[in-house]
């Protein structure tokens, strides 16, 4: 029988991962089978002891489950505190996050971002920002921002980590290089109430919402500045997971072309 994956979440019926890593695992010669778990909200331990019992061998975890899964785990990684997105089951469950390596190299290798000596803004301080702080902080950025439009959970963020600062949106006006959008207002084409003349030429704005274009992206482009969204990410992340359960590193440049052609054709 093939190794079994999933990723699990609420929902995850529109997930690209089936797709992503059936794609890595046919690149790579590896026999495994990935599917989906739509685990009810109170539900996600009993539907990854199921899993467990049934033989998976690891899952992703996206929303609403990172912050679970991280509890969840009997080891995690440093980078995983306090949010899991990929669970290794070897005799026990350990936990790790591959969000934030995944959103570096899409910055860096698939976008030919320079982060070192960058100032960066972080826009958000829940799981999907906390996933890649650390990250961030590790590619030698200049200068980390965390702002949210609730002030005290970008402050816990940052006591946290050492060399973050936080920010509520009404005090944004230093000018950086890369804004990062890791919340959640894209999802419900909402806006961001950031400050005029926050985005400009020169800048780079990053959503990490995929495959649609969110007010944030179409008002840093009007602004002047170049606007990618966080399909580069998602495959990225795809790539360090498989890297932890198969020990093999899939190239990506070919499935995000694919995906991203499939995403434009609708
Ligand atoms: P996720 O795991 O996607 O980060 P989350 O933990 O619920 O989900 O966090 C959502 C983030 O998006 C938060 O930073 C939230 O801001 P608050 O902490 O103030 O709630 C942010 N967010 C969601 N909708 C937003 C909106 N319309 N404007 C600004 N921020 C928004």
């Amino acid at each position: 029988m093939s190794d079994r994956y999933a990723l699990i979440g609420n929902p995850v019926a529109h997930s690209k991962s089936p797709w992503i890593h059936t794609r890595f695992a046919r690149d790579c010669g590896q026999d495994l089978e990935y599917g989906l778990i739509e685990a009810p909200l109170d539900g996600f331990a009993a539907a990854v002891d199921a899993f467990r019992a049934a033989g998976g061998s690891g899952l992703n975890v996206t929303l609403p489950f990172k912050e679970e899964a991280f509890r969840y785990c009997e080891r995690t990684s440093a980078r995983a505190a306090p949010v899991v997105n990929t669970l290794v089951f070897d005799g026990d469950a350990f936990g790790d996050n591959t969000d934030g390596v995944g959103l570096v190299r899409d910055l860096q290798v698939n976008l030919g971002v320079e982060l070192a000596g960058r100032r960066v803004l972080l826009m958000g301080a829940g799981g999907a920002a906390q996933g890649v702080v650390g990250a961030l902080l590790e590619s030698g950025v200049a200068q980390l921002v965390v702002a949210n439009r609730t002030l005290g959970r970008a402050q816990a963020l940052a006591a946290r980590h050492p060399g973050v600062t936080a920010k509520s949106y009404a005090t944004l006006g230093e000018p950086v290089d890369i804004v990062v959008n890791a919340t959640s207002a894209g999802l419900a084409g909402d806006a961001l109430a950031l400050p005029h003349g926050l985005l400009g030429k020169g800048m780079l704005a990053y959503d990490m919402v995929y495959g649609r274009d969110t007010p944030f992206l179409a008002t840093a482009r009007a602004a002047g500045a170049r606007a990618c969204d966080g399909l580069g990410m998602l495959v990225e992340q795809a790539a360090e997971s498989f890297l932890l359960w198969r020990g093999v590193r899939p190239e990506t440049g070919a499935p995000l072309a694919e995906l991203r052609a499939a995403l434009r054709q609708g």
